[in-house]
């Protein structure tokens, strides 16, 4: 070990877990890729100010969970701890939304940061797979992003998740709820601090997961019931397009998002094996987020599936992902003369799209055939001085265990075409 750790609330991703990860992310995206979407990647660290206005100043991200920093030249900066915000940033400086082409559908993957406190399924540093699709009012459009995420979920096995739906509404109808929700409050028996978010978010209140006050808010005005004419049908629209599909899903009238971005439709992933941390990914509609960081009125929809999770999920259902195996060849050389043919022999492999991987370091026979083995290599090429002398190798099949000798100069062939 080294005098260093990694930091507090981070943990490394290392083989052979880390195989797990890559499998999961390429689990996510494959149905958005199918589906229209283009990858984007924007930077790891924006301005504090884009976070700020989008994700919403009242927030906890924002708040207390940004990790901002002052460059040299005096810019303010925060790492990314989503990616809406930015997605929609980048996608409105390149102009996107003028090509004529709406809406413009995006996905991508990546490193977000928030400093939180850490517990099981909550990091300072973690992983999300997402997906946008900017400038489009249609409730085809979220019904087809839930209906790719429950896609992604079950091409890993995943079976034991739920899919929560809300409608915040829009800004006709979520202000007179506001203020009948702020009546309510107010005639609680609250902290201050409490109090104090009445003011600033009371939805927010909604979610607090203290026993006390969770009692109090039994009676509590309920969104739905405040929903005007247009986000109710649009709400309608966007349940019976996932039923269709046969997607199954929970209303849930007190679902609320810890960013600020949301209309109407809200969504969230959870598992039921995760204990507290039990959102596995989350989202919804921000129709107004656009204007707010500067942007022309740009109706948009997205989620955004956390990778770490997802991977808890896979444990907790105890799922292993058959994964084939990185290494199709392995070769041992025994002796030097053996290393120079062998290494070339890899290296004409590899050219040829066979994946290979060769016995560095000298090692004897016993101990390289114990690295073949980990390699997972369907054929294992062993070559001596005799062999060589021979003009041959000996090519090990370890799924039988059978070997023979073959000519030197047909083994790549060979190789080739028993793997085909
Ligand atoms: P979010 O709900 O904040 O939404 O995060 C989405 C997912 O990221 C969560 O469900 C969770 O799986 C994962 N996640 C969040 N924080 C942590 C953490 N500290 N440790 C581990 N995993 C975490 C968003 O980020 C929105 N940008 C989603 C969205 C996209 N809405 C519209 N478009």
């Amino acid at each position: 070990m080294s005098t260093f750790k990694a930091p507090k609330g981070t943990y490394d991703l290392i083989p052979p877990q880390s195989a797990a990860f890559l499998a999961v992310r390429e689990a996510i995206a494959a149905p958005l890729r199918s589906s229209g979407y283009g990858y984007i990647e924007t930077p790891g660290f924006e301005s504090v100010e884009l976070f700020a206005r989008g994700v919403g100043e009242s927030t906890d991200i924002v708040t207390k969970e940004m990790y901002t920093l002052t460059t040299k030249g005096g810019s303010e900066l925060a790492l990314r701890p989503e990616g809406t915000a930015s997605v929609l940033r980048a996608a409105l400086e390149a102009n996107l939304h003028k090509l004529g082409n709406l809406p413009v559908k995006l996905w991508y993957s990546g490193s977000y940061y928030r400093y939180e406190r850490p517990q099981k399924g909550r990091y300072r540093h973690f992983s999300q797979v997402g997906a946008e699709a900017i400038g489009a009012e249609d409730p085809a459009l979220d019904a087809e992003l839930i209906i790719l995420a429950d896609q992604a979920y079950r091409s890993l096995g995943l079976r034991n998740f739920r899919i929560l739906l809300n409608s915040l509404g829009d800004k006709e109808c979520r202000p007179v709820y506001r203020t009948a929700l702020q009546d309510f409050l107010r005639g609680l028996d609250l902290d201050e601090d409490t109090r104090r978010r009445i003011d600033i978010n009371p939805l927010r209140v909604l979610d607090d997961k203290r026993d006390d006050v969770q009692k109090q808010l039994v009676g509590a005005p309920l969104l739905v019931d405040y929903l005007c004419d247009a986000c109710r049908a649009y709400h309608d629209e966007v349940r019976a397009l996932i039923t269709a599909a046969g997607v199954v899903y929970e209303d849930d009238p007190r679902l609320v998002r810890g960013l600020d971005y949301y209309t109407r439709t809200t969504f969230e992933f959870v598992h039921d094996g995760l204990g507290a941390q039990s959102a596995v990914g989350g989202g919804g509609r921000y129709d107004g987020l656009s204007e707010m960081i500067g942007g022309p009125s740009l109706p948009s929809v997205g989620w955004a599936l956390g990778v770490d999770r997802t991977v808890l999920a896979l444990e907790a259902e105890g799922i292993t992902l058959e994964l084939p195996p990185a290494t199709s060849v392995f070769a041992v050389p025994l002796g030097e003369e053996a290393r120079r043919v062998l290494f070339a022999t890899v290296t004409e492999l590899r050219r040829k799209g066979v994946a290979a991987d060769f016995s560095y370091g000298g090692r004897g026979l016993k101990s390289a055939m114990k690295s073949a083995n980990r390699s997972g290599a369907r054929y294992t090429v062993v070559a001596g001085e005799r062999d060589l002398a021979e003009g041959v190798v000996q090519l090990k099949d370890m799924e039988s265990g059978e070997q023979e000798a073959v000519a030197l100069d047909a083994v790549v062939d060979k190789l080739r075409s028993l793997l085909a």
